[in-house]
Parts: structure tokens; sequence; C-alpha cells
């Protein structure tokens, strides 16, 4: 399985973290147990310190039950409005109306992530609704989570208890490697846990995954290895890829038009690179535009129109590039297609996909933000190098199904998973009886926001389907325009002709 899933502290102990840290949260825990209310606590910090996974831990830890949320994501605001907002604290409120300890009521961790992702805007789902809540003074612990609290209004930083996580120290990152190196029987080089905790910048979580990739295949690493697997491929498809998502130069579009690819080919490079590079809106426009130049695409083959094939190929590229609002920083190494994603439309791509997002955020407990750029890749990555058994595991701590399989690996090897899965009867064992209060309630709204979703996506292909027959009426226009000054000119000739010939014979 992965490993940042398998060595994902269990109590608070385990959370590599400053004393001063621990001892607030665990002051504050106390606190709730003796039937103390006490503000709720804000863990603000870069990705991959382990903000979660002390939230979890100490939840774990005191035994507590956990409810985890996503404030960026729009369906859970009914949810979390009724938990933390009506009054719905009836499991922890007496018969009287006081407030229960943990002797007689239960306590239930609310974890709300991604708080720094809420809109302003005034409407419900936004920070003023927090804010509401916030007020209330919740009778239940909660922990918010934000990787940039200073996104937050001041308003609502004073209703909370603020807990600033740093990055790791590098000793610390190496230290965490050197013990799952350890208890994963691979003999590993310090110069090698050092370059790999350097490249990670104080993220024990990009840490680990490095780790883990870097460990495949080997029972020793040397940092040689670590090295080598840092290094690319430096292909003409790769520099006009990183021109697409690296700058904003149009000029990239006569570049694309240089290569050997033909376009057909460039699109299926450009669509296994752009998550990658984008995420959030970004992606999804960077998808749609993906999709509308296939369209376009089709309709070159079946129609030979060729000046669709030119917009199809400024679409992937110049459009692809400016559907970015922001550059991602840093070194990306770019995939080569599968042969697999060539075969499945660009629709049906994204359903899958979306499904695959989540799950990898349910059962690693993130936003599909977040899947789609911290965990989606190094799953791709794992599944398709690690052992069968492993791989086997990995599918089914995510309950990934063949299709979701064939199309994160390929078909055969997803196959060869699959039949493991069914083979060994590995499957995932739902521990999710904390949710049986409100599982009906989430069902519902989630219900809602996927139909919802259906009909937006429905809408933008309706849309597309319109633009790419609009082009094409255009197109034909044009050639019936062409050919139609084609006529008249012979017609011209042609009477040029007899009129000479006439005036010849009079
Ligand atoms: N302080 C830590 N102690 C032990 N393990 C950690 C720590 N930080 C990260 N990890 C490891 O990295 C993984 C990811 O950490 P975690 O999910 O807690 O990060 P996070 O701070 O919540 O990041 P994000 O802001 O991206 O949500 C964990 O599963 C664990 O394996
Ligand atoms: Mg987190």
């Amino acid at each position: 399985m992965l490993w940042v899933e398998k060595y994902r502290p269990k109590t608070i102990k385990d959370v590599v973290a400053p004393s001063d840290i621990i001892k607030t949260v665990v002051t504050w825990a106390e606190n709730w147990k003796r039937g103390v209310k006490q503000k709720p606590l804000l863990f603000a910090g870069p990705p991959g310190v382990g903000k979660t996974s002390l939230a979890l831990a100490l939840a774990n830890t005191y035994g507590w039950e956990v409810v985890e949320l996503n404030a960026s994501d729009q369906r859970n605001w009914s949810v979390i409005y009724r938990i933390v907002g009506e009054g719905a604290f009836n499991e922890t409120l007496s018969d009287e109306g006081d407030f229960l300890s943990s002797r007689e009521g239960k306590l239930k961790l609310i974890v709300l992530d991604e708080v720094d992702n809420i809109s302003k805007k005034e409407d419900f789902g936004g920070e003023s609704a927090l804010i509401k809540i916030l007020k209330r003074n919740p009778p239940q612990p909660m922990i918010l989570i934000a990787n940039e609290p200073y996104n937050l209004s001041p308003e609502l930083r004073n209703l909370v208890t603020m807990v600033n996580f740093r990055r790791l120290t590098r000793d610390q990152v190496v230290k965490v490697l050197e013990r799952i190196a350890k208890l994963e029987g691979i003999e590993i080089d310090k110069k090698a846990l050092y370059a790999i905790a350097d490249n990670a910048g104080g993220d024990l979580r990009a840490a680990i995954n490095d780790l883990q990739a870097v460990a495949e295949g080997r029972k020793v690493v040397k940092a040689e290895d670590v090295i080598v697997a840092k290094r690319t491929q430096e292909t003409d498809v790769f520099k006009v890829m990183q021109k697409i998502f690296k700058t904003y130069y149009s000029t990239v579009y006569s570049e694309a038009m240089l290569l050997d690819e033909s376009p057909e080919d460039l699109i299926y490079w450009i669509d296994a690179n752009v998550p990658l590079e984008y995420e959030g809106e970004d992606l999804y426009k960077a998808q749609l535009v993906l999709s509308r130049a296939d369209m376009f695409l089709g309709r070159v083959k079946r129609r030979q129109f060729y000046r669709l094939w030119k917009y199809a190929s400024y679409l992937m590229t110049v459009g692809v590039q400016q559907s970015k609002s922001k550059v991602k920083k840093g070194f990306t190494k770019y995939t080569r297609p599968t042969f697999w994603q060539k075969l499945v439309t660009f629709q049906k791509k994204r359903e899958l996909r979306r499904n695959i997002l989540k799950k990898l955020a349910k059962y690693s407990h993130m936003s599909r933000r977040k899947a789609n750029t911290e965990l989606y890749d190094y799953v791709r990555f794992l599944l398709s190098t690690l052992d069968t058994d492993t791989a086997a595991k990995i599918a089914a701590f995510y309950d990934l199904n063949e299709e979701e399989l064939k199309f994160l690996v390929g078909d055969e090897r997803g196959e060869e998973i699959y039949n493991y899965m069914k083979k060994h009867n590995y499957h995932r064992i739902e521990d999710e009886t904390f949710l049986e209060g409100y599982a009906a309630e989430i069902k519902e709204v989630e219900l809602k926001e996927e139909e919802k979703e259906e009909v937006e996506i429905e809408e933008v292909e309706e849309e597309e389907k319109r633009e790419v027959e609009i082009a094409e009426v255009k197109e034909e226009k044009k050639e019936e325009e062409k050919k139609e000054t084609k006529r008249k000119r012979r017609k011209k000739e042609k009477k040029g002709k007899d009129m000479s010939l006439e005036e010849f014979f009079s």
C-alpha cells in the first residue's frame, strides 16, 4: 500500500511536531474531555507537515469519532450547517439541554479541511456562514485546517486558536524516512536520504512518496538512484509542453506545428500531462479546451476540413496555455501517454478521472483537488511499478474497480491487478460507522450535487457541440463560396472565350 498511508501516525506520539504544538493540542483535548468547551483550533501551515495526521491521531488517542468535511467542497455545507449549526448536537445534549461530558455523551471531532479555500462571498457556504457557526460556540471539538491562514479574515481568526505548523527540518524528514526504510527492509545511503529530503523541502508527504518511488524494485538504494530518477528526457515534445504549461508565449503554436508529432498525437501528450501542472479551475478549463480540440480533430477526419485541424492545434497549445491562472513553480517530470489513454474518449476520461479522484480523496482524507495534485500520479506510478500483491492492496485500499485500474495503468496491468485482487479476496474494509448518523444526509447531498454536476457537464458538452457545428457550417459556407467563385471565374473565362469567338466570327 501507499507508504504515506501505511505510516500515517496512529497516535499523537507518532506525529513529529514541536513540543509546544503537542502541548497546545493535548491541553485543548483534555479540557474537552473534562467538559470544558474550547475555541476551535486552526491548524495552519504548508502541505505535508502533519496537520491532517495530527487531527486524526488526536481523535484516535482520545477515542473520539471523527467527522471529516471539506470546506472548499460546496456540497458539504448543508451537512456542516446541520452538524455544527442548527443545534444538531442532540447526542451531546442532555434532556435539560445541558452539555454532556464525554462520560455520558461521546465527543465527535469535526475536522474542517481547506478552510482557506472557502469563498468570501456572502452567500451560504462562504466564510460568513462559517463565522456564524463559530459564533454559536460549537459544543463539539472542532479543528479547522488551512494552508494560508492569512487569506482568512481577522474576524474568523479571532474565533479560533491558531496552531502554526512549520516545515519539517531536513533532519526530521531524514529520521522518518530512515525508520520507514528500515521497516520496509531497504538499505539506503544516508546521502540518498538527504537528497530526497532536500528535494522535498520540508514536505514529508512528498519525501515519503519519493522514497517509495525510488525504492521500488530495489533492496539497496544509492544516492545515484535518486539523482537519476530526477533527470528527465529532453525531447522536443517536452519542450513544447514546458512552454504550454510554464509560460504564456503564444509562439508555442508555431513551435508545436514544427514537431514530428501530428496534432492527433500531440493532444494525448498534453492531456496526459495537464493534471501534473494544473489544478482546480485551471485544470477544469484546460480539459474542456482539450475535449473541444478533440472534437475538432474528429471533424477533420470525417470531413477533411483542414482549417479545423489548425483550430484544434491552436486550442490544444495556446488554449491550454491560456487556461492557467498561475504557473506551477518547480520542475515537473512529464509522462508519455499510455496506449490505453489513447483509446478512451475524452468525455469518458473525465468521468473516470473524477470517480478515481473521489475515492483517493475520500480514503486519503484530502480534497479532490489535493488528491489530483498530490496523490493521483503517485498512485498511478506505484500501481504500475510495484509488485502485484502490493499494487492489489493499494487498489483495494482505494476501492478501485477494474475499469478504473485499466484506465490508470493500462489494460494488461490493470487486469492483472484486478484478477489478483479477486483471487485473494482483497477488498476495502469499510469502517465508517462514525458517519452513520449522517450517512443518509451526506448521501442525499452528494447525490444532488452529482446530479447537478452531470447536468452542468451535459450543458457544457452541448455547447461544445454547437460550437463545433457552427464552425463546421462556416467552413462549409467558405467551401461553397470558394466553389462558387471558381464556378463564376470559369464561367467568365468561358464567356470571355465565347465572346472572343463570337467577335471573331462577327
Ligand atoms: N509531522 C508528521 N509526523 C509524521 N508523519 C507525517 C507528518 N507530516 C506528514 N507525515 C506523513 O505525510 C503524510 C501526509 O501528511 P498530512 O496528510 O498530515 O499532511 P497535511 O499537513 O495535512 O498536508 P496538506 O496541507 O497537504 O493537507 C502522512 O500520511 C504521514 O505519512
Ligand atoms: Mg491535510
